[in-house]
Order: structure tokens, then C-alpha cells, then sequence
């Protein structure tokens, strides 16, 4: 079946011996446009096998020399960004430039992370004994970091390229190997993106590529015992796969439900702009996303009909075209979110739109009068619908922000730098943002989530530090 796209293994490109495929759904026409293969848990411990003896040799390599690899990589990726930002606009239905943005992103990222690792990892610790209580100076101790060994990424569908290759990254300049394991949508931009790594000129195996049904692989690769880490990216799956997991260090992003708090005396036209892009940039599929607005009674009318303003010169329709609001991702996820839509109706939220709906494509809505009995009040979407909350002050948003099971990002509308200080403090989650909606980036940034939003720290510096381990050696003297 020759338009199945083939897997990555051992340095060559593969066809499955299970003889089966996974089709890949275009959101906006909802038919299939490409074929992955459907790997087999053997094929799983073959590559596994393979990554273990490859990372070996790999940990030996000199850092410059990984880090010449990468930087290699980052710059046949941003060569290739206008085919692979193709297969993100059929896959995932991200907007066109966008879709150009993410490659460009990641290739910016692989080459600050091959400069940071060449920084970070070349230098240890060198430690004496005498400044803890009794010792004499007779021991010296030199610290230095130590690949873990196999690394596991799982990149979600939001982003198949960047959130792959800031996992890739950290694991390869650290000296680990590398399987990844792309989102079914995103998977042929992934391969696309591994054949850039592969290009370059890496050793064979140590970077892999499998894809597969999750149901027939996804919980083989993540108990799998020879994976020594493990680095999700997506929704309550990675809740499941931390319980089930060994005892290995790992690295989740989840959801979120980013509030985003406006004071009285905020400027509330970048308020509105920032929850117009915060909310409906990629449709609202961003764990990132602006998710629900706790604003000031006083300033709630003003506020709202500033948002209304702006979404009307939202373009709705096809990736292709550029539009700003394009299908949601899957059939079930609309449904999912209609689900919301139409429970907030039914309890009384006033539309300041009309609710629109074709296929996979909804219409921006902003849902104004939201009551905290709402399941938009604490629900994700993961679509173009944003609930807003009128509140009378800000204890009563940080109450309803801390109130969630998420703790990603959140930010805070005001002029008074001392009360957004404050209220970031109070607030329970991995980032605030000041004055500017929740995002990611820049990727040097640290990035987390509390709560059911993660375990661990990413951004760059966090990641090549997370995907190694203290090796010491002391040097005792007579
Ligand atoms: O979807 C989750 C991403 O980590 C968010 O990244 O803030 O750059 O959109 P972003």
C-alpha cells in the first residue's frame, strides 16, 4: 500500500508488519488525507532495543558534536518549513502562516537549545568537604550531569512539530536517544520534521519515529520498561500514564483553564486585544489558551463590547485561506464543545453571538453572564468559546481561579503594578502574566502547570537539566 506513510526505525524509513494503517482526518473535510502506519507492539521493543544501544555510543559523542548535529537539523527544518507547515494545515487545520510560524519556531528552538546544552552541560561542580560540620578537607567532589538513557515523547496534536522537537532537543543534547510517538493528527508533519534530524546526519537509531494506534501502543511504550523518561504533552491521558508509569522521572504538560482577571482600572483595550488573541488564536486549542475572563462588574459592559467589536473581524473558514478561526480538530471535539455551549444556554448565559456551527467549524463566541454552576465555568473547550464571569472584586476571581483542578497560566488586567504583584502571588498556577495573555514562549522560559496541569518544568534550560541525572565522583585523600 504505497501511500502509507512509512515509520523511522534504526535510520531507515519502514513499513509496519502488521500490515494495518491509521488514517489521518483533514478537520475541514473531514475525509481522510493521509495514512501512518500502524506499528506493532514488537516493533515498539525493537526500536526500544535499538535506541538503548545507540544512546551508548551517542553519550561518548563530544557535546560540540551533538550540538553541530542540532544546529545542522534546525536549519534543514527551516529549509523544509513550507511542506511540513502543508501537512499542518491538513491535519491539524492550523492556520496557513501559523503553521509556517511553528516550524520556524522550532527550528529557532533546536538551535538555542544545542547553544544552551553546549553552556549548561559543560560545565560541573567541584565540591570540598570541610564546610559541613566534622569533615576535614579530605574529600573533593566533582559533580557533573549524565544522560538517563531512552527518552519518550509524546507531542500532542496542537502542536506536532514544536512541542516534538522541545522535547527532542533537550533528550539529544543531553546525550539520551529519542522515540517519539506523534499525535495521530500531526503524525506525517512529525515524520516530515524527523526526516529534517535524519538529513543531518544522526547516528542511526537513536532517533526514532512510531506510529500507531494508541490503543495498541500507547500504554505498551509508556510502561515500557526500557524507557528511562518520559515527556507528555496533552490532555488527561498523561494523568493516566503518571499513574501507570515506572519509577522514572517524567515531564507533563496538561490542560488548563487560564483565567485572565481585569481590574477596574485596567487598559481595556489591550485587554480586549489580549483576550481576542489569548482565546481564539488556533481556534482556542491551546493549553494556554485564555479560557475564562473573571472581570470587574463596573468594567464588565465596556469590556465586552470591546471583545465583540474585535471578534466580529474574525475570518472564519479553511486553513488554506488563513483565516483566523478554522475547523476544531475532530467531530468529537465539536460535539464536546456544542455540549458546553448548549449547557450554558440552557442555565442562562447571554450570547453575544449567534451560535454557528458547520462540520467541525464554530463560529467565535463569547458567552457573557457565565455563573460558576456553568460547566464552561471550569471546563475546558479546546475551542473558539470563551465564558466570561463577572466578579465585584479580585479576591472573588483569584478564589474562583484557585478554585480549579488546573493551574497552568493565568493573567491580570490592571495599571497597579503592587496589586498585580499581589494577585500573582495569590494566584495557584505555573505562570502569571501581567497585562498580557497566558502563552508558552519565548521557549527559554520556564513553563509549568500545578495541580492536574503538570508535573515538572519545561522551557529549554529545565528540560536538558530534567533529561539528565547528578553523576558524582569523590575523591578521598589520605
Ligand atoms: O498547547 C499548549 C502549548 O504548550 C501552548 O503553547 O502558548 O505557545 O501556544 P503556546
Amino acid at each position: 500500500d504505497g501511500d502509507v506513510y512509512k515509520f523511522y526505525a534504526d535510520g531507515e524509513w519502514k513499513k509496519s508488519d502488521s500490515g494495518k494503517f491509521v488514517p489521518i482526518i483533514n478537520p475541514t473535510t473531514r475525509n481522510t488525507h493521509f495514512k501512518v502506519q500502524a506499528c506493532s507492539q514488537e516493533e515498539v521493543n525493537k526500536i526500544i532495543e535499538t535506541a538503548k544501544s545507540a544512546q551508548k555510543s551517542w553519550a561518548k559523542t563530544p557535546l560540540w558534536k551533538r550540538a553541530e548535529l542540532l544546529h545542522k537539523a534546525a536549519a534543514i527544518l527551516k529549509e523544509h518549513r513550507a511542506p511540513i507547515a502543508e501537512c499542518l494545515v491538513k491535519e491539524i487545520a492550523k492556520p496557513a502562516k501559523d503553521a509556517v510560524t511553528e516550524v520556524v519556531r522550532s527550528g529557532d528552538l533546536v538551535s538555542y537549545c544545542a547553544e544552551e546544552g553546549v553552556r549548561i552541560l559543560g560545565e560541573g561542580k567541584f565540591l570540598v568537604s570541610d564546610s559541613f560540620p566534622g569533615n576535614e578537607r579530605t574529600k573533593y567532589c566533582l559533580t557533573s550531569k549524565i544522560p538517563l538513557g531512552v527518552v519518550l515523547a509524546i507531542p500532542p496534536f496542537n502542536y506536532p512539530v514544536n512541542l516534538a522537537v522541545s522535547k527532542i532537543a533537550p533528550a539529544l543534547i543531553a546525550g539520551n536517544s529519542l522515540v517519539l510517538k506523534p499525535p495521530t493528527q500531526g503524525a506525517v508533519a512529525a515524520l516530515h520534521m524527523v526526516h529534517c534530524f535524519h538529513l543531518a546526519g544522526f547516528p542511526k537509531g537513536l532517533m526514532s519515529c512510531i506510529t500507531g494506534k494508541g490503543s495498541e501502543i500507547g500504554d505498551f511504550l509508556t510502561m515500557h520498561p526500557g524507557v528511562n523518561c518520559i515527556s507528555f504533552t496533552g490532555g488527561d491521558t498523561g494523568i493516566a500514564i503518571s499513574k501507570r508509569a515506572s519509577m522514572i522521572p517524567l515531564q507533563m504538560e496538561l490542560g488548563g483553564k487560564d483565567a485572565c482577571i481585569i481590574l477596574e482600572d485596567s487598559d481595556l483595550d489591550l485587554a480586549a486585544a489580549n483576550i481576542v488573541k489569548g482565546g481564539f488564536s488556533y481556534s482556542g486549542q491551546r493549553c494556554t489558551a485564555v479560557k475564562v475572563v473573571l472581570v470587574m462588574e463596573s468594567v464588565a459592559d465596556t469590556l465586552v463590547e470591546k471583545v465583540k467589536t474585535k471578534l466580529a473581524k474574525l475570518t472564519v473558514g479553511p486553513p488554506e485561506d488563513d483565516c483566523d478561526i478554522t475547523p476544531v480538530i475532530t467531530e468529537s471535539s465539536a460535539n464536546f464543545i456544542e455540549g458546553l455551549v448548549m449547557d450554558a444556554k440552557q442555565k442562562g448565559a447571554t450570547f453575544c453571538q449567534e451560535y454557528k456551527r458547520e462540520g467541525n467549524l464554530i463560529w467565535p463566541l463569547l458567552l457573557d453572564h457565565v455563573r460558576p454552576d456553568m460547566r464552561i465555568a471550569w471546563e475546558e473547550p479546546f475551542g473558539p468559546v470563551l465564558p466570561v464571569l463577572r466578579i465585584n472584586s479580585a479576591e472573588e476571581g483569584i478564589n474562583h481561579c484557585n478554585a480549579s483542578n488546573f493551574g497552568l497560566q493565568g493573567c491580570v488586567f490592571t495599571r497597579d503594578i503592587n496589586k498585580a504583584i499581589l494577585i500573582s502571588d495569590a494566584m495557584e498556577t505555573g505562570t502569571v502574566q501581567i497585562n498580557s495573555a497566558p502563552a508558552r514562549g519565548p521557549d527559554h522560559f520556564p513553563f509549568q502547570g500545578l495541580k492536574d496541569s503538570g508535573i515538572g518544568s519545561q522551557g529549554i534550560t529545565n528540560s536538558i537539566n530534567m533529561m539528565t541525572k547528578i553523576k558524582s565522583t569523590v575523591i578521598n585523600l589520605p
